[in-house]
């Protein structure tokens, strides 16, 4: 992800969540924060989708993924997954972590083929709601 991508890239974070992320929290991640590493998936000529990845030492953690809506259900968020836990073996990361909402069984089924399985709960992690946050991590190495 790149400076110029952010502005499909908040289109695709307003379609998807219930409390996007800003510019400015992008713009952050991708100058101020040295553990952060962000993968955009074009389609179409397009971003249609993006992940977010922090890894510190040897463990990596998934802050968002996310696909434009009419693009979803085509393997695209599969693919972007498998790419982002290649990528953070190659730099250095053991397990993969992420919190999901409770509610998000798409997201889980996702997580769950690819390997993932079911740590623990925090509770009213999210904050619009109090939803519950599943956590889900992998052993990739
Ligand atoms: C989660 C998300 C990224 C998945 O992307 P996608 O490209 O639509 O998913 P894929 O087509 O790659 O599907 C891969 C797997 O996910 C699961 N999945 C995807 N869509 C599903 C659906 N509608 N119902 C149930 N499971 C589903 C399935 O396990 C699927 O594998 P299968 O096709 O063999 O059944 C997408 O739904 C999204 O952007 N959601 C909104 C944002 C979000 O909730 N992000 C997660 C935050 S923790």
């Amino acid at each position: 992800m790149t400076e110029s991508d952010l502005q499909m890239i908040l289109e695709v974070e307003q379609k998807s969540f219930t409390t996007p992320w800003s510019y400015e929290a992008f713009y952050n991640e991708l100058y101020h924060n040295q553990f952060a590493h962000y993968l955009v998936v074009e389609a179409d000529g397009k971003v249609i989708g993006y992940c977010g990845l922090w890894v510190i030492i040897d463990e990596a953690h998934i802050t968002n993924i996310a696909i434009l809506p009419e693009y979803r259900g085509k393997r695209l968020g599969e693919a972007l997954l498998k790419m982002v836990m290649q990528y953070a073996v190659e730099h250095g990361a053991e397990t993969l972590t992420l919190e999901v909402r409770v509610s998000n069984t798409v997201a889980q089924n996702l997580y769950r083929k690819l390997g993932f399985q079911n740590g623990g709960i925090r509770k009213s992690y999210y904050t619009d709601n109090y939803e519950d946050a599943l956590v889900m991590w992998v052993k990739m190495v």
